[in-house]
């Protein structure tokens, strides 16, 4: 593809203006980041691994009628998705206590919530994306209660999807972050999910060991970021299994 002009460069991705109006070409870094950026690493592979699951999230969604930006897959490393207008909102759901949630609650981690929790954070890295209510979205016009219901609507339906997807495959979706933004058609306005859906953005725990497959191996040290997305790419189906070794043929006496 020809030069592109770059729009905007985040902590794990870069954005081009699309080949038409109104599309943006999303390319996956290989950077990692947390505690708001104050951990830093080049996790080789992260980013392939990213786009395609992300890809096949988008596609499972976008076949059970839940609205994103994801077009096509161009190639390795990047995505083609509709531009959207985003609404400045983290929207996190919750299914067992971790993270800052078991910090704030004083809740032991992988204790199972009565039913879904969904909470906004204002997306500003410079404040730390702090936990806000629907009293301040309200009042500072980041969304309006119309917005509001069709995003808990969207977060909910991304939940039980991706809760299913998870769970046929032995994986146990603790929490997950999503984003949203505006399209226009003609008129007519409405919310779409966008950004991406990997294991960067959620908190995903082997159902029989526990064992963690998500960005926590990056923030707590726990070993091989890419080794653990590969077990989710792999497990998902995603990526091809690595080829068994075939064992070379004895001599039956
Ligand atoms: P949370 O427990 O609030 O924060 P932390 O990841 O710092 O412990 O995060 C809940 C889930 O949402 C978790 O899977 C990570 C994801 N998330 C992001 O991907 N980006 C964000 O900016 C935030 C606030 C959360």
């Amino acid at each position: 593809m020809a030069r592109r002009k770059k729009i905007y460069e985040g902590k794990a991705k870069i954005l081009y203006e699309g080949p038409e109006p109104g599309t943006i070409v999303q390319y996956f870094k290989d950077d990692a980041t947390a505690f708001n950026a104050e951990k830093k690493a080049v996790i080789e592979g992260k980013g392939v691994l990213n786009n395609r699951l992300s890809e096949f999230f988008m596609t499972g969604l976008a076949q059970i009628g839940v609205p994103n930006h994801f077009i096509k897959r161009l190639n390795m490393r990047e995505q083609l998705v509709r531009s959207a207008e985003i609404v400045p909102l983290e929207i996190i759901v919750r299914n067992y206590a971790a993270g800052t949630m078991s910090k704030r609650l004083g809740l032991e981690e992988g204790t199972q919530l009565p039913r879904p929790i969904v909470e906004y954070c204002y997306k500003d890295d410079s404040l730390g994306d702090p936990l806000v209510t629907e009293e301040h979205i309200a009042a500072f016009g980041w969304a309006s209660q119309q917005d509001m219901d069709d995003i808990l609507s969207l977060a909910l339906r991304v939940n039980d999807f991706l809760s299913g997807v998870m769970m046929a495959v032995g994986i146990r979706l603790v929490d997950f972050k999503i984003e949203v933004g505006r399209v226009y058609d003609g008129d007519f306005q409405r919310l779409i999910v966008a950004d991406e859906i990997s294991p960067d953005s959620c908190r995903l725990w082997d159902i029989e060991t526990g064992q963690k497959l998500d960005k926590d191996v990056f923030r707590r040290d726990l070993g091989s970021l890419t080794d653990a997305y590969t077990e989710v790419a792999q497990r998902l189906g995603v990526m091809p299994r690595k080829a068994t070794p075939v064992s070379k043929p004895t001599l039956i006496n």
